[in-house]
């Protein structure tokens, strides 16, 4: 037997991944670009068991005893975990716990930090060292294909055609280190709790939209503009960009057939509030995943005023304060 516990990050994309070319395997079809966070993270402890029969999974609670996840969730972990079994050339079952430090769902991106982690505790419990290179295309082919820019801290581009564009060129990379920068992501919790629709789902609908075919055409133009930010560490060049993508995003789904609604009236009201900071000075930009929370990206020194701030619409039910991240970590001591 052998137990392997990892600890890994989730990622708020600047760049969104969204629609598929091949949505079992999560094969882009656009480059996405993203920040690894450092407290948002999802810990996993995976064990091989000796004897034959099923894997089990199991969810720690609060209160530090484990509960059962709910069905499509382990079936989403038995079936990654059948793809690193068969990778790994091995058979035997494992058990696994995993620990979120934030809330589940929600567009909060449990899913990438869940199956991070998950992956590269399975392959260490396998006792295998694979390439990050390989293990980006492993945790992709978990179908949360975000998962695989979870697999690096700092920030990390996705690309959607790299090489020859087959299935293996699909993985993430970094393209700079958490010490490049001090972003901070404030994110104004405005609703807790599965979101209505999953994204897989938003993926499959996405090309029915009739904006799609240009959101396809302007994400090169502004990866480029948050690559050249990044680059020079010039958040009036990122924010704008950033804004403009988490807009088309959700432009994009809610002119899906049939539409889907992850704003809430909460997102507008902190969008407007993120505004209004803007006018009063503070470089603070907002972007959003696929649910009705909204990241707000600045500063070191505008944190405090930007959480304040936010923490007080009475729309917020609470702030998470996260920063950029150095990214996976294997842990001494286990969930169980
Ligand atoms: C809007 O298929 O990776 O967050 O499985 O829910 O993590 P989950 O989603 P996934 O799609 C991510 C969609 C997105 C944008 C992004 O992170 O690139």
């Amino acid at each position: 037997m052998s137990k392997a516990t990892v600890t890994a990050p989730a990622n708020i994309a600047f760049i969104k991944y969204w629609g598929a070319r091949d949505l079992d395997r999560a094969i882009p079809m656009n480059t996405s670009i993203s920040m690894t966070l450092e407290h948002c993270v999802t810990q996993c402890t995976v064990e091989t068991l000796s004897h034959g029969g099923e894997d089990e999974v199991w969810l720690a609670e609060p209160d530090g005893g484990f509960g059962t996840a709910d069905p499509d969730f382990a079936r989403r972990i038995r079936e990654q975990l059948n793809r690193i079994r068969q990778w790994a050339g091995r058979k035997e079952p494992v058990r696994v716990a995993t620990r979120n430090s934030f809330p589940t769902a929600g567009g909060l991106a449990s899913s990438a930090s869940g199956f991070a982690a998950l992956t590269l505790a399975a392959v260490a419990a396998f006792g295998k060292k694979p390439s990050q290179r390989d293990l980006s295309l492993l945790a992709r082919r978990s179908g949360s294909g975000s998962a695989c820019r979870s697999i690096f801290g700092g920030f990390v581009e996705w690309a959607a055609n790299t090489g020859n564009g087959s299935e293996e060129e699909s993985y993430a990379r970094q393209i700079a280190d958490a010490d490049h920068w001090d972003l901070r992501n404030v994110i104004a919790v405005v609703e807790i709790g599965p979101k209505t629709v999953s994204s897989i789902e938003g993926h499959r609908l996405a090309t029915t939209s009739p904006y799609y075919g240009k959101r396809l055409e302007l994400i090169p133009g502004r990866a480029e503009k948050v690559r050249k930010a990044i680059r020079e560490r010039d958040l009036n060049a990122l924010g704008p960009a950033i804004e403009e993508e988490a807009i088309d995003l959700h432009l994009i789904t809610m002119s899906s057939h049939p539409p889907i609604f992850y704003w809430s009236p909460g997102s507008l009201a902190v969008l407007r509030a993120v505004r209004e900071l803007r006018q009063e000075g503070l470089a603070a930009w907002a972007t959003m995943d696929a649910g009705a929370n909204v990241h707000v990206i600045c500063d070191a020194d505008s944190e405090d005023e930007v959480a304040e701030r936010l923490e007080d619409l009475p729309a917020v039910g609470f702030v998470i304060r996260d920063g950029i991240g150095p990214g996976p970590e294997q842990d001494e001591e286990h969930l169980f």
